[in-house]
């Protein structure tokens, strides 16, 4: 196995009972990179995850983490992984830096000196110095979630899984614990971190989008731009969820997706702009603007879901 990935997946599959929660995902990830592991609740993020830490066993398929096989080398794989679970647990009733103890002492960081030292260096890395000896009941969300990446990283391990790490932080805090990651990664840290926000993907170096259980694109944030198929407009028009509908309807339109009052209509060639402003003229819908704009990473994730969902479709009549 190569050293050179900190991260190899090949066909890993999790069954509970008939259902297939993780079916065959395979993908890689360079030392040093950060990986967005991308999709709606209950896509199979978690339990991929759970495998890659030694946490859950996989039905079948296989991985490796910085060379050790997560089921044959499960303790080598434990001893160098920070894993920060949905529900990691900071104790309330301990201060911040009681709470870095804590978890020094159960990853076994042994002399007192590096300890010392290492608990510096993690309450400068996570912001929190002058409030070291703050409850941590008394901190807010996000000092929280950075308090609870310090002390998953205690122990210095090169690879972090995070999963769902900003759920319910606001955005400009999910941006500051973003820096935190970055500061890691640029020390030569791997990441894997799970989200359903499609716009913190745009953090990461390499994303696998996941849904229903699969992996349905694998690549960096451009190149999935840049590959999905159409030309994207915006439209600002009067009743967007009627001209939605309508829209939906219309052979000529792929795909249409409402970002609040704004519609993000999918169609095959610039040139269609003047079929798309016909459409809705002869349905007596007023428009503002129609303008060309760049996919975010949340159109190539609807456009690829309604892709598979057609092509399911597809075979179901078939
Ligand atoms: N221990 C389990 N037993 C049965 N089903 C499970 C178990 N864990 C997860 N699942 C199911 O597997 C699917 C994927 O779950 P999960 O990996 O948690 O998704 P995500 O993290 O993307 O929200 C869900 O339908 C979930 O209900
Ligand atoms: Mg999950």
């Amino acid at each position: 196995m190569s050293a050179e990935k900190s991260v190899q997946v090949k066909q890993l599959t999790k069954k509970f009972g008939g259902f297939v929660a993780v079916d065959a995902v395979s993908f890689e990830i360079p030392k040093g990179e950060i990986f967005g592991l991308l999709g709606p609740n209950g896509a199979g993020k978690t339990t991929t995850m759970r495998m890659l830490c030694g946490i859950l066993k996989p039905t079948s398929g296989e991985a490796h983490i910085l060379g050790y096989d997560v089921v044959s080398q499960t303790e080598q794989v434990k001893q160098r992984i920070g894993y920060m679970s949905q529900k990691f647990s900071l104790y309330n009733d301990l201060t911040v830096s009681e709470n870095l103890d804590f978890y020094a002492n159960l990853y076994g960081v042994q002399s007192r000196q590096n300890l010392k030292l290492r608990l510096a260096e993690l309450i400068e890395l996570s912001g929190l110095r002058g409030h070291e000896n703050q409850l941590t009941r008394d901190l807010s969300g996000a000092w929280r979630q950075r308090l609870a990446l310090a002390c998953a990283i205690v122990h210095e391990p090169p690879m972090l899984f995070l999963d769902e790490p900003t759920a319910g932080v606001d955005p400009v805090s999910r941006r500051e614990f973003w820096e935190m990651i970055y500061t890691l990664a640029g020390r030569g840290v791997s990441v894997l971190a799970t989200t359903h926000y499609m716009d913190e993907a745009e953090f990461c170096n390499f994303i696998g989008m996941m849904y229903k259980s699969r992996l349905i694109a694998l690549n960096d944030p451009d190149s999935l731009k840049d590959e999905m198929p159409g030309v994207l407009f915006e439209v600002d028009c009067h009743e967007p969820s009627r001209a939605e509908k309508i829209l939906k309807k219309h052979p000529a339109v792929q795909d249409v997706a409402a970002h609040g009052v704004i519609l993000h209509v999918l169609l095959s060639n610039e040139n269609e702009k003047g079929v798309l402003e016909k459409i809705l003229q002869s349905n007596k819908i007023t428009v503002d603007r129609i303008e060309r704009v760049l996919p975010s990473l949340e159109d190539v994730f609807v456009s690829l879901v309604n892709k598979e969902n057609r092509q399911k479709l597809r075979t179901e009549i078939d």
